[in-house]
This record gives C-alpha cells, sequence and structure tokens, in this order.
C-alpha cells in the first residue's frame, strides 16, 4: 500500500473476550495487565488511530498514548483533546498517520472504527481471553482471515490476574484479496 507520504500498512489490535466482546459501558470489562503489556509493544513508536469513544474511555492520565502519535476519528469538527489529533474519517486518518511514517499504522478500536478499519487491514494482532463477560462492543469479524501464528503455539498463558490468555497474529487467507483501500 503507497501513498505520497510512502508505503505504510495497517494493522488492527484488540484484546476479545468469547464471543468477541471487546468493551462493556465505555470500558474493558477486565484487567489483564499482560495485554496491556503487549498493545504497549505492539504500538510503541508508531501512530495509533482510534474512534473518539475509545479516546474517552482513557483515564486522564493514559491520554494522549506516550511515545504514539495519537489521532482520533470523529465525525464532530469542534472536537479536540490536548495531545490528539483530529480526523474527520478512516481514511484523512490513516493519510494523516502515513505522513513520515512508512512502516505499521495500529487502529486500536473501538468496534465501531474496527468494523470500518479491517478492510483496510493487512495484520491483526488479538488478543484471546478465555472468558465469558456481557458486553456492547464487539471485534470484527476474521472471516477471510488466518490464524498464521498464535502465542503459546497450543493453549493459553495464565495471567497474574488469573485469566486464560493468548495472542494471535492473522493474515489475510490467500485468495481473500488485499486491504481493500489505498492510503490516499
Ligand atoms: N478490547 C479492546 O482491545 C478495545 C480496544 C478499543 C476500545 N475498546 C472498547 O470499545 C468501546 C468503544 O468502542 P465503540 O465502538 O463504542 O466506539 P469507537 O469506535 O471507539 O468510537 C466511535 C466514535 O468514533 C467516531 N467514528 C467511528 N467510526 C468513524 C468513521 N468511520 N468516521 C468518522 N468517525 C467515526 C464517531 O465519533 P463521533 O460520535 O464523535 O462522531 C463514533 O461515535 C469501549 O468499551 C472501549 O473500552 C476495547
Amino acid at each position: 500500500m503507497t501513498s505520497a507520504a510512502g508505503a505504510a500498512s495497517v494493522g488492527l489490535v484488540w484484546a476479545q473476550a468469547r464471543g468477541g466482546v471487546i468493551g462493556a459501558g465505555g470500558g474493558m470489562p477486565w484487567h489483564v495487565p499482560e495485554d496491556l503489556a503487549h498493545f504497549k509493544s505492539v504500538t510503541m513508536g508508531a501512530p495509533v488511530v482510534m474512534g473518539r469513544k475509545t479516546w474517552e474511555s482513557f483515564p486522564d492520565r493514559f491520554r494522549p498514548l506516550p511515545g504514539r502519535r495519537n489521532i482520533v476519528v470523529t465525525r464532530n469538527g469542534e472536537w479536540s483533546a490536548a495531545g490528539a489529533e483530529r480526523a474527520a474519517s478512516l481514511d484523512a486518518a490513516l493519510a494523516l498517520a502515513a505522513e513520515g511514517h512508512p512502516d505499521t499504522i495500529w487502529v486500536i478500536g473501538g468496534g465501531e472504527l474496527f468494523r470500518d478499519a479491517i478492510a483496510a487491514a493487512d495484520a491483526l494482532e488479538v488478543t484471546e481471553l478465555d472468558l465469558d463477560v456481557d458486553g456492547d462492543a464487539f471485534a470484527p469479524s476474521t472471516s477471510g482471515w488466518d490464524a498464521a501464528a498464535t502465542d503459546p503455539a497450543e493453549g493459553w498463558h495464565v495471567s497474574r490476574a488469573g485469566i486464560p490468555y493468548r495472542f494471535v497474529t492473522y493474515r489475510r487467507a490467500p485468495g481473500s484479496g488485499g486491504a481493500a483501500r489505498a492510503i490516499a
């Protein structure tokens, strides 16, 4: 995928409980510190693109996410927040993020933005939690994607919070087509 600013790829990163739950009541209904460390290591140094509700879900002390360019997608032209750059659409956000950044741009949620962004994605980094929990925000479908690697290769890690989890890297399945959107 290329742009005037150079080549960039788009990754989506999320954590999901059984049934694809990623959020509830404007937050994440679990605390898995190992997943937060994984998220930090995946995204550090890269631009992160998020929906306005995901930005608002972060406690003040965690926003902007340090060491990363924070780009927030909102249809509200009046919206602003210290440390965030506003974009009016996903395409505008990806174009902004690609400026001077030839590597991976990470879309970090939430459910609404993921539904749009998965068409533009080249890779998915998913933390699966072996947990039943009610939610109102959901991961996008991974139909047309293959699990290329899992950590651990079999079974689960167990969080110090007691929740089993594993990291799954998805690539597009052969023949399923490439990312449907160019960063312009
Ligand atoms: N488990 C995880 O990994 C993870 C990751 C991130 C978030 N979450 C959870 O997910 C939930 C938030 O997700 P959500 O689906 O409710 O909201 P969201 O996707 O974070 O934000 C939705 C808002 O973003 C803007 N937006 C989204 N798509 C847009 C588009 N294509 N063009 C322009 N603006 C767009 C709109 O803002 P305006 O209304 O301002 O126009 C929309 O109301 C929270 O519970 C959060 O904790 C979980």
